[in-house]
């Protein structure tokens, strides 16, 4: 891994970490995508150490595919690179395909303490496209093209990209306690700057995120604010 995006995946990991431990019943909103694959990977190594309990935790994955093979989903990407990692009780591991009235689910379990989200190079923020409304909650979406082309190689070209996902709404996201914004490679350098250099609008909702009181970005390259 490079230097700096070993930083900033050690970050992330250990602002989840302290999360955890300062309050053991936390909940996660998590991403998917290259971007956290360091920070999972130093999340699975300290929790099969033993050094994180996350025995009383909610973890809430932001999106997923609704019509990808199994193992091609984020409910899988999150087992895989995470879940099975740790004690995450099995119970506590949410994911919006499989689950009906996700906001819901998230507010009865005290509402989210720390969500990390990456960025497309659309400017989306889970799988909310450019267009999305600031007020809205979980929900089905169309992915634009740029979005199944920037996942193409991930399902062996673009015919076999999903086109319907379901994503909590940019509201879910904005309601987290919390929030975490990573993002790597000179390629999201653009629309980082776009996001918050610019003003504020649904067009791209990254730049939604200025309105939060808590948030941190965390990239591997230089941008100019
Ligand atoms: C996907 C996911 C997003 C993710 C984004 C960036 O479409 N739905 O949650 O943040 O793409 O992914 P990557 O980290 O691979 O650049």
């Amino acid at each position: 891994m490079a230097d700096r995006y070993k930083e900033i995946s050690l970050e992330t990991a250990q602002a989840i970490a302290e999360q955890l431990r300062s309050k053991p019943t936390s909940c996660f909103g998590l991403p998917t995508g290259r971007t956290p694959v360091g920070t999972y990977e130093v999340l699975a190594d300290w929790s099969r150490q033993g050094k994180l309990d996350w025995s009383q935790a909610c973890c809430f994955a932001l999106d997923d595919y609704l019509d990808a093979p199994e193992e091609q989903t984020f409910a899988f990407f999150l087992e895989d690179h995470l879940f099975k990692h740790t004690n995450l009780p099995k119970e506590n591991r949410f994911n919006p395909r499989i689950t009906d009235n996700y906001d819901r689910l998230i507010a009865m379990q005290g509402g989210l303490d720390l969500t990390v989200v990456g960025i497309g190079r659309n400017g989306h923020i889970a799988f909310n496209e450019p267009g999305t409304p600031a007020q809205s909650y979980t929900h089905c979406v169309w992915l634009t093209e740029s979005t199944r082309v920037a996942n193409a190689q991930f399902f062996g070209g673009i015919d076999k990209v999903p086109v319907h996902a379901v994503t909590m709404g940019m509201a879910t996201i904005m309601e987290s306690r919390k929030l975490i914004l990573i993002a790597s490679g000179e390629h999201k350098k653009e629309i980082i700057e776009d996001s918050f250099a610019d003003g504020i609008g649904p067009t791209v909702p990254a730049s939604l995120l200025q309105l939060h009181k808590n948030l941190t970005i965390l990239s591997d390259f230089d941008w100019q604010q």
